[in-house]
């Protein structure tokens, strides 16, 4: 059995004003017609003994997941609402414990909901590579070649090989000069933060680290109430939960860490730069959606449902336009959106 964990938690201040803390960007249609969430899904299609998936979602952001779900037409088998954010490697351990309460020990196929992945059967076909490995007790994450030394990510340093093999070192968030070294070095991959593994074994490597990230998860879940759709975990118990990553609880630590390199067009859309990479452009690398005129431009990014867009003699430049915030932004200043929107959040 394969059971697709979907989580719902960030909150993608760096893709400001389309993503809001209230409507983060797992909820946006960026590239296709479909949102984020919804992809992250609708990829699965045709994956063999894919189940129905777990969702684990904050509370607040409810009425989305289930009618973003709805609206494609899958049921998960629990859509679980945390009261709080502790970060992954709670969600995924009350994952792991929701799907292993029938006493079955399922694959899960850990998903970010806000990664876009352009190679979709390329991306099956590593699922079901990764699944042997994960069966026999890995704990398996997907590593991407990297192409700059972002801070960002976890770097992952494999052992020689083909296909899926042991990771020799994975390095949450290096600094810059080190995440530099990694990148020279040749030797290092980007941790795409979707992992394959038993419940179990997920659950027995965490003990080793964090066994009062299990009890309180356990806790919040034997305390979770049903509310039509939805299983709301326990407050208090949920509340009282350490909060950490599973890259830094789990994967940094643990001796069962394998990597399956991939090349699937992978990119998790961490800013509008990333977004205008992945987008479809015209002949000048223009990449525009909505009501968009531009003559005489050159590598621009503009989106906009509202009114009309009319850009003229504009390079590497980003617009995007809502109903209450309009940003431009030069494309190599992007990263900081995040401040922005730090200013904002204290001039409130
Ligand atoms: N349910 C739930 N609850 N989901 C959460 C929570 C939470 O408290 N916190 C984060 N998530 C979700 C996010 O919505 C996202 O889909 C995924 O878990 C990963 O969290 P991020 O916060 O986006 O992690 P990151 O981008 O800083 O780092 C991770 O991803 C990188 C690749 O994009 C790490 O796995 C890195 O090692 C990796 O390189
Ligand atoms: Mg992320």
């Amino acid at each position: 059995e394969l059971v697709p964990v979907l989580l719902s938690g960030g909150s993608g201040t760096r893709l400001w004003p389309l993503s809001r803390e209230a409507h983060p960007k797992q909820f946006l249609p960026l590239l296709t017609e479909h949102t984020l969430l919804q992809d992250t899904w609708l990829r699965l299609r045709g994956l063999p003994g894919a189940e129905a998936p777990l969702v684990v979602a904050n509370e607040e952001h409810r009425f989305l997941v289930a009618e973003q779900l709805q609206q494609i037409g899958v049921k998960p088998s629990a859509l679980i609402l945390e009261p709080v954010g502790r970060n992954t490697a709670p969600a995924i351990a009350v994952a792991a414990l929701q799907a292993m309460a029938d006493g079955s020990d399922p694959v899960l196929l850990v998903l970010p909901s806000d990664h876009v992945i352009r190679d979709e059967p390329a991306f099956r076909a590593a699922v079901l590579a990764a699944l042997p490995a994960a069966k026999a007790g890995a704990l398996v994450t997907f590593g991407i070649v990297p192409s700059a030394p972002e801070t960002g990510y976890g770097y992952i340093k494999a052992a020689k090989g083909e296909g899926v093999r042991p990771v020799e070192r994975f390095v949450e968030k290096p600094d810059l000069a080190t995440a530099g070294q990694y990148v020279a070095s040749g030797e290092y991959f980007w941790n795409s933060g979707m992992f394959a593994f038993r419940a179990s074994r997920y659950l027995e490597e965490l003990g080793k680290t964090q066994p009062q990230m299990i009890d309180s998860a356990r806790a919040a879940l034997t305390g979770a109430k049903r509310d039509a759709d939805f299983l709301r975990l326990d407050k208090d118990a949920f509340a009282a939960c350490p909060a950490d990553s599973i890259d830094y609880a789990v994967m940094e630590k643990t001796d069962a860490a394998q990597v399956l390199p991939i090349d699937v067009g992978w990119n998790d859309v961490g800013s509008w730069s990333a977004l205008w990479e992945v987008s479809a452009q015209d002949a000048t690398g223009n990449a525009h959606r909505g009501d968009v005129m531009a003559r005489d431009c050159r590598n621009t990014l503009a989106m906009g449902e509202r009114r009309l867009i009319a850009m003229l003699g504009l390079d590497d430049i980003v617009v995007v336009d809502t109903d209450d915030a309009l940003l431009v932004a030069h494309r190599d200043q992007v990263q900081q959106v995040k401040d922005i929107v730090a200013q904002l959040k204290r001039d409130q």
